[in-house]
């Protein structure tokens, strides 16, 4: 199965980035994650949208080409980075590559709550008519206190986060294997 994958934060050390690389690496066998460079997309720019730039064109396809799509947020001021809702937007037009696709959310944060807010409104958004990514209920990944959790190489180091991280990927490929089939 592939998964295209995209990372709301374009930080060199982003711990979100570091998640979705790891898991990338951890679960190899089973998924194919296709990291998506959306923080090389200009804004969003309706005047553009049927005639696009380059990249737009380069990442519509590489949606297209997956099964199956992963978000991974920050929590900006309570809500997802500029730069996720751009590339949702940007994707959400003309070809609707993103609809009906099952879709995965995971979030990392340094605070406690581990991007709680930025996650509901990221459901919400994907619910829209134009993006329309199926989500399974209650299959969330939720990492707070990201900084004590993860070491310097990126590696998940909490057992508790990684056997949660399992079960969630596990339940997420078996619904895309069974119930969406
Ligand atoms: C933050 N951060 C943050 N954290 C949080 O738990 N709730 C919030 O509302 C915010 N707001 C916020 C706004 C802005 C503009 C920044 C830059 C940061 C902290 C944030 O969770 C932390 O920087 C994470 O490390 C960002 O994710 P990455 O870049 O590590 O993936």
């Amino acid at each position: 199965m592939k998964i295209a994958a995209m990372i709301g934060s374009n930080r060199a050390e982003s711990y979100n980035k570091q998640l979705v690389e790891y898991m990338k690496d951890r679960y190899q066998e089973n998924v194919e994650i296709d990291i998506l460079p959306i923080e090389k997309l200009p804004f969003f720019n309706q005047d553009e949208e049927l005639n696009p730039p380059e990249i737009v064109k380069e990442i519509r396809q590489r949606i297209k080409e997956s099964d199956a799509l992963l978000f991974a947020t920050p929590e900006y001021n309570g809500s997802i980075s500029g730069m996720l809702k751009n590339a949702i937007d940007w994707f959400s037009r003309v070809d609707l590559v993103m609809v009906n696709k099952p879709g995965m959310v995971v979030g990392a944060s340094m605070g406690a709550l581990g991007t709680v807010k930025a996650q509901l409104q990221l459901r919400q958004i994907l619910n829209a008519r134009g993006v329309g990514v199926l989500t399974l209920p209650g299959n969330e990944v939720l990492i707070g206190s990201v900084q004590n959790k993860m070491d310097e190489q990126g590696n998940v180091t909490d057992e508790q986060t990684i056997d949660f991280l399992d079960s969630v990927v596990h339940n997420f490929v078996h619904w895309c294997d069974t119930v969406l089939k």
